[in-house]
């Protein structure tokens, strides 16, 4: 009785596996049907529901001179950044999970990363905090919508290996992922390459690692194009959007890497146009996160 109870059951469930391919295959969304439209008022809707975002007197920076990418100058004897309340914003869980994750790469691209299991652990504590919360919750609606992830476990599955995926930059070292070279910053013989987040750009400034050396632009919503060297290597340019939450960047650059892949993303938000750019590893199976930024 009890195994014929199973038989049956397992046959169930091997009919109901097979409908339920059917199911997906046959009704699931066409892939890359998002309009501009529909991007503007998702990432809208996002960044004017963000609780975790930092208000104008959460961070405060100081511009001083206007610069070139090709000066090699210092036009900017202090930092930029002037003052942030790390007690208000680094306590939230978002954020130090994302600060504790910062320090885990190796910023020469031509050395190979080591992940200890620490690091492992550190990875799915940042994505089990940014997809609590509100921004990344209706991130995963809007992508889940279009047909680009199945389920909140595909989900998160997406998170990592689209960010978290090593790859190799230089040679044969696997010296790189998504994550390090847009929010942590890498180092090549020559320059700085990637490095796309006011946090670290913050926290590597009060460390010392970085001399602001001015700004290029300053627009609305502070976005902010500066000129900045890092260990003593330039980064002619780069755009740092100010006091966005680290589940804010995610989102946007997630959503614009699965529907824009290779292309520009463009949007309005709130009123100000923005373009996302965004590449994949076309050299490695699958999609990883060769670069995304607000350009
Ligand atoms: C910004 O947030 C801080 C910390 O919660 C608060 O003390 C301050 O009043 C807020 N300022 C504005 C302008 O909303
Ligand atoms: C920093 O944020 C805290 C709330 O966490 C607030 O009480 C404090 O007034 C803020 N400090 C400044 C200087 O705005």
């Amino acid at each position: 009785m009890f195994s014929l109870y199973i038989a049956i059951h397992k046959m169930a469930g091997h009919i109901g596996f097979i409908s339920f391919l059917i199911i997906l295959h046959c009704c699931s969304p066409a892939l890359g049907s998002v309009s501009k439209a529909e991007l503007s008022s998702f990432i809208t809707g996002i960044w004017n529901d963000d609780p975790n975002a930092a208000n104008s007197s959460d961070v405060t920076y100081n511009l001083q001179s206007h610069t070139s990418s090709s000066s090699p100058d210092d036009h900017a004897h202090d930092r930029l950044f002037q003052y942030v309340n790390e007690s208000h914003l680094f306590t939230k869980p978002t954020y130090s999970a994302f600060i504790d994750l910062l320090d885990n790469f190796d910023r020469n691209t031509a050395h190979s990363e080591h992940t200890t299991s620490t690091e492992t652990t550190e990875i799915d504590r940042f994505i089990t905090e940014v997809t609590g919360t509100t921004v990344m919750t209706e991130t995963y609606l809007f992508l889940h919508g279009k047909g680009y992830t199945s389920s909140t476990t595909d989900f998160r599955d997406i998170l990592k290996s689209v960010w978290f995926t090593q790859y190799s930059r230089a040679g044969t070292s696997m010296g790189s992922n998504g994550f390090e070279h847009v929010f942590v910053g890498e180092t090549t013989s020559t320059g700085v390459s990637g490095f796309h987040n006011w946090i670290q750009f913050y926290l590597e400034e009060k460390r010392g690692h970085i001399n602001y050396l001015g700004y290029i632009y300053s627009k609305e919503p502070r976005k902010l194009g500066v000129h900045f060297t890092w260990f003593d290597k330039p980064k002619p340019l780069t755009t740092l959007l100010v006091g966005t939450s680290p589940e804010f960047d995610l989102a946007v650059l997630t959503t614009c890497f699965l529907v824009r892949k290779n292309t520009n993303c463009n949007f309005n938000m709130a009123g100000h146009d923005l373009t996302v750019k965004s590449y994949d590893v076309n050299y490695v199976h699958g999609d990883q996160v060769a670069t995304a930024y607000f350009n």
